[in-house]
């Protein structure tokens, strides 16, 4: 198995390059996933950088791009991939070594809408509950787990990183605006609509084809935007 990896080591490179690796192909089943062959390549070289935690999708730590589209490695199956495999670390976000990325501006984005329950009262004794109905809105928003497919795969993030929120954090906005729980709704409308942070989005949809949880970050922007126009 051919792969081609971005390697970047600010300590020692000016520029990233890109370095040709050969796994055995003996050592591939049908059900090798891509994080497995990484764990291979990095035996014969232990200087690779890439993170990964829970080895099967669940931490969103090991986002990667990978012939030119955002995944999780651990649950990429290498034999589905065209080789050489062309991995590269997820785009628009500064490199810190080979495929690890900096992710601090996309956890700040994520921040700054609230991503958690304002209800009142705020110090609850009981919980606060819901209709099946009213829980139903909240499934396809917050299975999220932040592996920021969706953000690094978005033009509208790549140009205006400061300025967009991106739609990692607009999905997580629109789970606690639809929250039949959550108080502060008109607040966080009221935060999110401006011409950059929400309206950026061009609905392109390269984010819900990105996320390896199957959630449709477009679709809750679009209703985000649907409902900011309802009640302004
Ligand atoms: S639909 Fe919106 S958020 Fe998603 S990739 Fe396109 S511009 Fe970005
Ligand atoms: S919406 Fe999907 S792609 Fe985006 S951060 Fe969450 S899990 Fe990852
Ligand atoms: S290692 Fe946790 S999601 Fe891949």
């Amino acid at each position: 198995m051919k792969l081609i990896i971005n390697r970047y080591n600010p300590e020692n490179d000016q520029a990233p390059y890109e370095q040709f690796f050969e796994v055995d192909d003996a050592l591939i089943q049908p059900d090798t996933m891509l994080l497995e062959v990484l764990q291979m390549v990095r035996e014969q070289d232990p200087s690779l950088g890439f993170r990964s935690s829970c080895q099967e999708g669940v931490c969103g730590s090991d986002g990667m791009n990978v012939n030119g589209k955002n995944h999780l490695s651990c649950i990429t199956p290498v034999t589905s991939l065209k080789q050489p495999i062309v991995i590269k670390p997820l785009p628009g976000l500064p490199i810190i070594k080979d495929l690890i990325i900096d992710m601090k501006l996309f956890y700040q984005q994520y921040q700054d809408v609230k991503p958690f329950l304002q209800a009142t009262p705020l110090n609850p004794s009981q919980e606060h509950l819901q209709t099946p109905k009213e829980r139903a809105k909240l499934d396809g928003s917050y299975e999220c787990i932040l592996c920021g497919c969706c953000s690094t795969s978005c033009p509208s993030f790549w140009w205006n990183p400061d300025q967009f929120s991106g739609p990692a954090a607009l999905l997580a906005a629109s789970r606690f605006v639809i929250d039949s729980r959550d108080i502060k709704h008109i607040e966080r409308l009221k935060e999110l609509d401006s011409p950059t942070k929400t309206f950026r989005c061009r609905h392109i949809q390269n984010c819900t084809d990105a996320c390896p949880k199957g959630l449709n970050p477009s679709r809750a922007i679009q209703e985000l935007k649907s409902i900011m126009v309802k009640e302004s």
